[in-house]
């Protein structure tokens, strides 16, 4: 016998309209679903459908059929559990489909995307996305244009994959002001990373391996130089903090210039190197960056290995919370988007508005200026081993007001006058003040390259 107990998220919707309850009630719904892609995320979408589609049926109450595939090549060899009939070279005949009521994104890229998502939602159906780059991009034009047409857009998917954030931060946090935000949002990069700390080794390498098993894109360029992090922290922006900053003016910087020598030197001062997404509000502004960073050992992020990624949000009333799962590939990205194609199903279903104001009413900020960040640094200065080059490089740091925490100097070189790296950490500074520090640093004789900074971040912990 069917009873409200086995329906607890059906009843969680239906509960603001009695009426909607009794008309419902041991019914089932059926709704159009239309793709646009059929790749790495797509196949998973279609492979999670036909595992759970009797499941939605029966527990849910919704029945959702796919109507209609768009991909580039029809003639394409296509997984066993897609029919030739579904497909088409056309995305206009999935947008304009008439029985289709939810339109899924998975093309990626910005354009046709944007104007298929816009098309989509200016008809008023529903649009499921997993596409960051074009959220980061053109979020503002699209959240409006599913605002005024009374559409959903969802986008679970589009952040850390299979992780919820997206709905944990939506749903869960609105009672907070977000204090802090640290995030691992690129698994390429928390692989190389790994590895190069648990393995040694040099990040080329690292990364021809990774793309030989297929954790790196052939082009890595976005993973690596800190883009697509930075994409997916600009969302999160929006989503935690109500600012809608261009990613672009976010400060970013990748991990090629990470070496094994400083993952070496930064475990022996008790901390380990990741790629971190950063977003705090300051009284200047929302602090909004991506970067490699030196992280305390002991952390939870600094455990979080290989391709996961992991958030660790701080909200005023619910105190810090860390998520963390498998940021990319096909079965966790399509586990996102089939749960944001539930939603907004039952969203639908129950005559609800289905689009989030909270991510339209959003201000457009800056991110704080670079120069005004004030963090703690690790530096590695390449110096002639000759006396007196230690109390030079605190004398320049200490005219800049940069106090140092602690020194590494390491034995002497084998060659008379050849160079050894010279290791401190910093208290807290302004970037500012480190950068003229540097600036003067490298200009030293004794200094025989150009020195390593490195940000330290003490997270919550
Ligand atoms: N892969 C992941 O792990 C992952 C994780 C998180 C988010 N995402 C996001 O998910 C999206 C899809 O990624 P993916 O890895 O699945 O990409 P993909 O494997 O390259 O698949 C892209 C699909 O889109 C189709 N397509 C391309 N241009 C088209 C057009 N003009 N009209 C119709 N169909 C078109 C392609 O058709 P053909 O099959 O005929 O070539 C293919 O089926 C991207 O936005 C990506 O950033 C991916």
């Amino acid at each position: 016998m069917r009873g409200p107990s086995r329906y607890p998220i059906f009843l969680a919707l239906v509960s603001a309209s009695n009426q909607t309850w009794e008309r419902r009630v041991g019914s089932t719904e059926s709704l159009g679903v239309g793709i646009i892609g059929l790749g790495v995320v797509g196949g998973g979408i279609i492979d999670i459908l036909n595992d759970r589609r009797d499941y939605f049926k029966s527990v849910r109450g919704i029945d959702l059929t796919v109507q209609k595939i768009a991909v580039r090549d029809v003639s394409k060899p296509r997984s066993a559990g897609v029919s030739s009939d579904l497909l088409t070279q056309n995305a206009r005949d999935v947008i304009d489909h008439p029985d289709v009521q939810i339109v899924i994104e998975v093309m990626g890229g910005l354009d046709p995307a944007r104007e298929y998502v816009l098309a989509a939602l200016e008809s008023g159906k529903d649009v499921v996305t997993a596409n960051k780059a074009l959220l980061a991009e053109h979020g503002d034009e699209l959240f409006e244009a599913a605002s005024t047409h009374n559409a959903g857009l969802a986008f679970e998917a589009s952040v850390c994959g299979g992780i919820p954030i997206v709905r944990s931060i939506a749903q869960g946090l609105p009672a907070n002001h977000v204090t802090s935000l640290f995030g691992i949002l690129n698994g390429t990069t928390n692989y190389i990373l790994t590895k190069m700390t648990d393995e040694g080794g040099n990040y080329a390498d690292i990364l021809k391996q990774a793309q030989d098993l297929g954790y790196a894109e052939a082009d890595p360029t976005m993973d690596v130089d800190g883009t697509d992090a930075v994409q997916k922290l600009s969302i999160l922006c929006r989503l935690a903090f109500g600012h809608s900053i261009p990613y672009r003016k976010m400060l970013c910087e990748g991990i090629e210039q990470v070496s094994p020598i400083d993952i070496v030197f930064a475990r022996d001062l008790g901390y380990t190197i990741k790629l971190l997404g950063i977003a705090k509000p300051q009284s200047g502004g929302l602090e909004a960056r991506v970067h490699p960073a030196l992280v305390p050992t002991d952390t939870l992020l600094a455990n979080i290995k290989n391709e996961f990624n992991a958030i660790e949000i701080v909200g005023n009333a619910a105190g810090p919370q860390v998520y963390t799962g498998k940021g990319a590939g096909a079965s966790p990205t399509a586990s996102a988007v089939v749960s944001d194609l539930l939603y907004q199903a039952e969203l639908r279903i129950a005559g609800r508005q289905r689009i989030n104001r909270q991510l339209v009413d959003v201000e457009a900020a800056e991110p704080l200026a670079t120069e005004d960040i004030e963090t703690s640094y690790y530096c590695r200065f390449t110096v002639q081993d000759t006396p007196g080059v230690l109390a030079h490089i605190a004398n320049i740091f200490a005219t800049h007001n940069i106090s140092i925490a602690r020194v590494i100097q390491e034995d002497r070189s084998e060659t008379e006058g050849g160079s050894v790296p010279l290791i401190m950490t910093t208290h807290d500074a302004r970037e500012k003040s480190m950068s003229a520090a540097r600036e003067e640093i490298d200009a030293l004789d004794v200094v025989t390259e150009a020195s390593q900074i490195i940000r330290i971040e003490r997270l919550n912990d």
